[in-house]
């Protein structure tokens, strides 16, 4: 077990687009689980690998269920109406934001073993779907933020 330091917000590394993934070794699979214990640690509902300083097309989102699902090389390919989310993220503590998302998102994969996987997801799994992927190409969600919302501590 071991947990890999968050890279924040102002991090030039959170700017970068990822490269694919093209080997699936016990490398990547190292990654992976440090990733899975980095996630449960911080609480969170989704990490993408370059918020743990490695610039590759990999990212974890905790399913409705908690199950972590592993999406290495991943791609929204069908999204279906909106709505409007709260988000957060791990790089950027303590910051919540409302966000246009689609209703319901389907990404196609890999998982950690270079098997194709698929899910469809609604709610908030299918946001995390976009807020991670969006991660892999240098995006945080601020740039989506419509309106901030505070909480009171
Ligand atoms: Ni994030």
């Amino acid at each position: 077990m071991a947990i890999r330091n968050i890279v924040k917000e102002g991090d030039e590394i959170l700017t970068k687009v990822c490269r694919p993934v093209t080997v699936f070794d016990d490398r990547l699979r190292t990654l992976v689980q440090d990733m899975k214990d980095t996630l449960a640690k911080a609480n969170g509902a989704g990490l993408a690998a370059p918020q743990v300083g490695v610039l590759k097309r990999l990212v974890l989102v905790a399913d409705d269920n908690d199950e972590i699902l592993v999406l290495v090389n991943p791609v929204i390919t069908h999204t279906e109406g909106t709505q409007t989310p709260t988000e957060g993220c791990l790089s950027v503590p303590g910051v919540w934001g409302k966000t246009v998302r689609p209703a319901k998102v389907t990404v196609e994969a890999q998982d950690e073993y270079g098997n194709p996987v698929k899910y469809t997801r609604t709610g908030i799994v299918a946001v995390c779907f976009c807020h991670e992927v969006d991660h892999l190409d240098g995006h945080l969600y601020r740039e989506r933020v419509t309106e901030y919302v505070h909480f009171d501590d």
